[in-house]
């Protein structure tokens, strides 16, 4: 009997994708150097758009969704990769047009792939993912831009989700105080014991004000988009900065200048799918030194993949609490 392995399969019905959970033989994998036992994949705002089919995230069928991916690696043509070790790539459109991570088996190219960066095991590495590297980003990005020497707050949109509460917790890692807003009151005591110095009603930054407003925050990470980022910039005190990653609320941007042309504040676009590699190693490596693990426990929920599917609207509706990581194996 052919050696199988079990994997969310996307396939073309009805003209548009479907997913389900299949049996698959290495015949199907996809080419590339290393192939790799996968251990957990994770859920992103972006596999809830794949896995529900309302965004027009998976560009080639049929496919393996799932844009994050960690295992050991099982064969490898590639001197870096040797058999045994544990590995994981985020992004590089993993679950979009190539094969993503909720499979127990896949295959793909080295330059994809990354070794665990110190401190981090393949759970934790996947308790991270793309949004825990994206959080990084804007950290890293806000702290270029020297956005966060002023002592103000700075304002976390979007908090009680992936890349909103990894970056609620590096920021406090990092001594900031840190505003975390949200829609979720109940989230109080978990988004303060990430770091979070004060709440933030969401609605309030949702609602259109003066195109400056008082001086409230040194510097923000933004996952939320629309009028809240808009709100936020021109909350934004003089030559603060502000990391812009996110659609949770939408893609417009109904802003005015004035925040940059009058109070020098910079808006810092973050993308990590196809972020050079130096770039993940050092915010990975940082992520590691960084974050303390005790919180990325207390925000991880695991889900196993037989149940992704019931679990995947959650995420786009907002009602997933931190960090979801997938078990393929369960
Ligand atoms: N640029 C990049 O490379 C990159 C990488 C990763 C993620 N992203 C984007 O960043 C965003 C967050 O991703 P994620 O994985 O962290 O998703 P997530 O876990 O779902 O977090 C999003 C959070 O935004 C808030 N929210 C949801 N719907 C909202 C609405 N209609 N209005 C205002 N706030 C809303 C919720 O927080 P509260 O309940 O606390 O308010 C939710 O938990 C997504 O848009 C994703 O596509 C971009």
């Amino acid at each position: 009997m052919a050696d199988t392995f079990r994997a969310l399969y996307a396939e073309q019905a009805e003209g548009r994708p479907r997913v389900s959970l299949v049996s698959l033989t290495d015949e199907v994998l996809p080419p590339g150097e290393v192939t790799l036992d996968v251990a957990y994949s994770s859920l992103n705002y972006k596999d809830g758009l794949a896995l529900t089919g309302k965004g027009k995230v998976l560009r080639k069928l049929p496919l393996v969704p799932g844009i994050d991916v960690a295992g050991t690696v099982r064969a490898s043509t590639s001197p870096r990769f040797r058999p045994g070790e544990q590995v994981f790539a985020t992004g590089w459109n993993l679950g979009e047009s190539l094969w993503g991570g909720y499979t127990q088996r896949t295959r793909l190219g080295a330059a994809l792939l990354q070794h665990l960066a110190p401190g981090l095991d393949l759970k934790r590495t996947m308790a991270l993912g793309t949004a825990g590297f994206t959080a990084m980003l804007c950290v890293q990005a806000l702290e270029e831009a020297g956005a966060l020497k002023s002592g103000r707050d700075v304002v976390v949109t979007g908090a009680g989700g992936g890349v909103g509460s990894v970056a609620v917790a590096l920021l406090a890692a990092l001594g900031q105080k840190v505003a975390a807003s949200t829609g979720r009151p109940e989230l109080r005591d978990w988004l303060t014991s990430l770091g979070a110095t004060s709440l933030v009603d969401r609605a309030e930054l949702a609602q259109k004000g003066p195109p400056l407003g008082a001086e409230r925050w040194g510097a923000g990470v933004d996952t939320v988009g629309g009028q809240t980022l808009a709100t936020v910039l021109s909350q934004t005190a003089y030559y603060g900065a502000v990391a812009a990653c996110g659609l949770a609320g939408g893609a417009d941007l109904p802003a005015s200048v004035f925040p940059f042309i009058l109070r020098g504040v910079k808006l810092l676009g973050v993308e990590s799918v196809l972020a050079p590699m130096e770039q993940r190693e050092r915010a990975w490596k940082r992520l590691g030194e960084l974050l303390p693990m005790e919180k990325l426990d207390a925000s991880t929920t695991v889900v196993p993949m037989t149940r992704l599917l019931e679990v995947a609207p959650d995420i786009l509706a907002g009602k997933t609490r931190g960090r979801v990581v997938v078990d393929v194996n369960a």
